[in-house]
């Protein structure tokens, strides 16, 4: 497990996930995830010959893509904290096409102005402290050099969200609070602009994006909420009550399911470009 050098409060545990919750991302986020990726990609302009670094990069595929943009003269560097899905990734590795563990709150190793782009897709909303990362990740861009995110929205939760959030206040779940309401870190469009612009970034672009999302079963919602949340999801219960929290979700989702069976839930997704001062 990757153990962080200073521990950053109420950051989302790293010691749960594990080789099938791996699997499962690889699978299920191919068309989900990469997708909002390859459209964060497109809006970043990222072309030949630049250097990009994927925070987060998860099990690779976004990174894998972009590696195909920047070409033989370009490169990329992925890091994720979770050992399991840079396992996944390396087998993607490539001479333009590096991948390791690392965090967003430990750069230091990486030299200053290395890269033209950093990408940051479906990985803000885990940071608790942003200022932090995000003087980091300046300082890694060369001037001139982009920031591209997409991250969950403040102030929306999906469907499948809200249900879990009242499955689990219920008992005897309602015996383990979490610290805090939400296990993720959203911020709302002004909040990102500010942030931006105390850390160097000129806003260049900020958009909130609305999609419909289907999963094909209760079962299948359970499972994307676990693997995206690398185990945070019911991270919170003791090892017993979790196979019983996975059962009583998968209740309350069927009670919104499509005729099919299928969980349809709508996604709000900020979208945020900024540029290097
Ligand atoms: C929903 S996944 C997104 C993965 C990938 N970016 C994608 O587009 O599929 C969130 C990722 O954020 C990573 N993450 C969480 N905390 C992080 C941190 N402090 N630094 C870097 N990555 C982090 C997790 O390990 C996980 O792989």
């Amino acid at each position: 497990m990757y153990l962080r050098a200073r521990p950053i409060e109420g950051a989302p545990s790293l010691a749960l996930d594990n080789a099938s919750l791996a699997l499962d991302y690889e699978r299920i986020s191919a068309t989900r995830q990469f997708e909002s990726g390859k459209r964060l990609a497109a809006d970043l302009g990222i072309g030949a010959g630049e250097r990009v670094l994927d925070v987060g990069c998860g099990t690779g595929l976004l990174a894998c893509h972009i590696a195909e943009l920047v070409g033989r003269e370009g490169r990329v560097l992925g890091i994720d904290p979770l050992p399991l899905r840079i396992g996944l990734a390396s087998s993607r590795s490539r001479d333009n096409l590096a991948f390791e563990v690392g965090d967003a709150y430990d750069l230091d190793r990486l030299p200053d102005g290395s890269f033209d782009v950093v990408v940051l897709n479906a990985v803000f909303h885990w940071l608790p402290e942003k200022t932090g990362p995000l003087l980091s990740f300046g300082r890694v861009l060369r001037p001139g050099g982009r920031i591209g995110i997409s991250t969950q929205l403040k102030g929306h939760l999906n469907q499948v969200h809200s249900i879990l959030r009242t499955v689990l206040a219920e008992p005897p779940f309602d015996r383990y609070p979490r610290l805090r309401e939400s296990i993720t870190f959203r911020v709302a469009p002004d909040e990102l602009r500010a942030l931006f612009q105390t850390t160097g970034f000129l806003p260049v672009r900020l958009e909130v994006r609305e999609s419909e999302r289907r999963h094909p079963s209760a079962e299948a919602a359970v499972r994307f909420t676990e693997a995206s949340s690398f185990g945070n999801a019911f991270g919170h219960l003791p090892p017993e009550l979790k196979e019983t929290a996975r059962a009583r979700a998968r209740k309350a989702l069927a009670a919104i399911a499509e005729p099919d069976g299928s969980i349809v839930t709508d996604a709000h997704r900020l979208t945020a470009i900024g540029e290097r001062r």
